[in-house]
């Protein structure tokens, strides 16, 4: 299926993509969707498919997206595979949540370079077929990261990892994850702020924020960025930086993906850790405890940054248990400031010394693969009264769902700290509206998963109905807080809004200048866009 003579030169010629960083215009008045793809080497004369396709006189999805597949494949052969084939079925069958598994795209493609990104991008302009991209895949929700009918971009084979010369920054391509990522920085001794699990993407990642293991010490993850190398809707390659088109810089660090397919997440590094840690495991007696200790790690942050926490509340096999899961970004087994956690009795401790590719391993065992599955998150200032109260809340309704197949509701308390709010405002800050806040964030979210379609509506109606308890205490205590982590946000949720005016608003300025004809938008309608949640909610 290969065409020397149309994709012969691109290599040659692929620089034409590259914008200088001085250029103001990203996409002209009278810009060419062919022109561009003939800047890229493909002359759009020479696909058959556009061809038939261009005498068709009513288009609909699915002619537009068989001649969007048929014209990757023209161009790209093997890297293009079509339903019910192993390539396709690889794709759909590696997502993490069954309903991402469900989608079926017209095709799955797997660029080898940002350049191919860039030509998928404008086929899909050309034609009208909708895409989508994936990085790890662990979005929950329909369509997040694979087109229903249309193109499923995935980022695959895009997996380098480069280190600079003085190994400052690792250049990390969308196609890893984090134990890849991981794994390639180890041998040097290095790190970047990640994830803490190793199935999860750099991709959606560090586009909605990232929660590490480090950011206590550095931040999260999105405000550990050098540059991010992104397609833009008229398939520009640019390079975004403090420096270089520092307003898209400033929007792709939670701003998701509506602004451009990065290709390139070039990460400043850190000495590579050797880590201390595991889950301690309590009864319900502790709870209070369990809570107090937790909010004197997030208050004592800014004393000590090495550690950081989770606790998950959880009913199985008939008891009611906290696991808390302790790390230290350093073989001690007994810091300070987990003191007050060592002397609450646990059940079981899985604490050990860990490298961060071991972490990364051990912590994947707990989040397992082919459930439909729920996150669904709010925030609220740190208060040990409303914390205990929201535990209550959660035991007192898990009996709502102890009938539905295979339903296992967890309620996740995190902080977000002061330290992580102050290096928000690094490299210009970033869009998350946190940076402000007056003290630490309760950051708590439901994770559920379950077995059936059928029990769908019962168990999302389950989650809003907690979730609008928990706000009206909230709002009624004084301690409600307006952000929604996107990383975590439910398909009925609109992160974006709830950043704060301004920063919608200075996203949507940002989108425009970038993405004139809003293909980010409505050329990929999946995740969170800059209007309104992906499903209207109705309980
Ligand atoms: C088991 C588990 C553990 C988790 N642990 C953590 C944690 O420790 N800390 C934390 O903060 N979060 C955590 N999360 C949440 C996680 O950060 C999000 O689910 C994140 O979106 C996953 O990224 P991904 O690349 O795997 O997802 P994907 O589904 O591949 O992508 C998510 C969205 O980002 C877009 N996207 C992906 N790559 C690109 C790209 N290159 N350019 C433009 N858009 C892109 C996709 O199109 C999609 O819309 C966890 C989630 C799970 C399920
Ligand atoms: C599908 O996945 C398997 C297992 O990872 C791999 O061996 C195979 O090459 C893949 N096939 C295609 C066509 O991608
Ligand atoms: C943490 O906080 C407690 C009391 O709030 C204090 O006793 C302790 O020394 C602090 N420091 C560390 C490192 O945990
Ligand atoms: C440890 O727990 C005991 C009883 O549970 C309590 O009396 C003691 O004060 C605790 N010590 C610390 C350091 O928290
Ligand atoms: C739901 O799951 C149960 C238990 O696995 C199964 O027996 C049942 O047939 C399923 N029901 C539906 C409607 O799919």
């Amino acid at each position: 299926m290969h065409l020397p003579t149309l994709i012969g030169g691109l290599s040659a010629i692929g620089g034409l993509a590259q914008a200088a960083a001085t250029s103001p215009v990203i996409e002209a008045d009278d810009f060419s969707i062919t022109g561009a793809l003939q800047d890229l080497g493909v002359d759009v004369s020479q696909i058959p498919a556009l061809d038939s396709f261009a005498a068709i006189e009513t288009r609909s999805t699915d002619k537009a997206c068989a001649a969007a597949c048929a014209s990757l494949s023209f161009i790209f052969g093997s890297k293009v595979s079509a339903q019910e084939t192993t390539g396709y079925n690889n794709f759909t069958s590696s997502f993490w949540s069954v309903q991402q598994e469900e989608v079926q795209p017209h095709c799955v493609f797997r660029p080898a370079k940002s350049t191919e990104v860039s030509t998928a991008v404008l086929l899909s302009r050309l034609t009208g077929c909708e895409f989508a991209a994936r990085s790890g895949g662990h979005a929950a929700f329909t369509g997040a990261s694979s087109a229903p009918d249309g193109i499923s971009i995935w980022f695959k084979d895009m997996n380098a990892v480069a280190l600079n010369a003085d190994k400052t920054v690792a250049s990390i391509g969308p196609g890893n994850n984090w134990l890849t990522a991981y794994a390639a920085l180890e041998p040097h001794g290095l790190a970047v702020i990640g994830g803490r699990a190793s199935s999860i993407g750099v991709g959606g990642f560090v586009l909605g924020g990232g929660i590490s293991y480090h950011s206590n010490l550095y931040g999260w993850s999105c405000d550990n960025v050098e540059s991010f190398e992104v397609v833009t809707a008229s398939g520009l390659i640019v390079t975004a930086s403090a420096t270089s088109y520092p307003d898209l810089y400033w929007a792709l660090r939670g701003g998701g993906n509506n602004f451009g397919l990065v290709t390139k997440y070039n990460m400043y590094t850190i000495p590579s850790p050797e880590l201390y840690g595991g889950a301690r495991t309590f009864l319900e007696p502790e709870f209070p405890q369990v809570i107090n200790a937790w909010i004197n790690v997030i208050n004592n942050a800014t004393v000590d940054g090495k550690a950081q926490q989770y606790v998950a509340f959880l009913r199985t096999q008939g008891m009611n248990l906290a696991s808390a899961e302790l790390t230290y970004v350093k073989n001690d087994p007994n810091p300070e400031i987990f003191k007050q956690y060592r002397n609450i009795s646990a059940i079981s401790d899985t604490s050990s010394a860990k490298t961060l590719v071991e972490y990364v391993e051990y912590l994947e065992t707990e989040n397992p693969f082919g459930l439909r599955e729920v996150y669904w998150p709010i925030s609220a200032a740190l208060d040990e009264r409303f914390a205990n109260w929201v535990v209550d809340l959660f035991y007192s309704m898990v009996p709502e769902v102890a009938d539905v197949a295979g339903a296992q509701p967890v309620l996740i308390y995190q902080g977000i700290t002061e330290p992580m709010l102050n290096n928000m405002k690094n490299h210009g800050g970033n869009p998350l509206g946190l940076a402000g806040s007056s003290g630490p964030v309760h950051l708590l979210h439901i994770s559920c998963w379950w077995k059936n379609e059928s029990d769908d509506k019962t168990i999302y109606a389950f989650v809003n109905k907690f979730m609008e308890k928990v706000m009206a205490e909230a709002k009624s205590v004084g301690v409600f807080n307006e952000y929604v982590y996107m990383n975590y946000a439910s398909m009925f949720q609109d992160p974006i809004a709830r950043y704060g005016a301004d920063n919608k608003a200075q996203l949507k300025k940002i989108a425009k200048k970038y993405d004139p004809r809003e293909v980010y938008q409505t050329l990929q309608p999946g995740y969170f866009k800059l209007d309104g949640p992906p499903v209207t909610p109705s309980f």
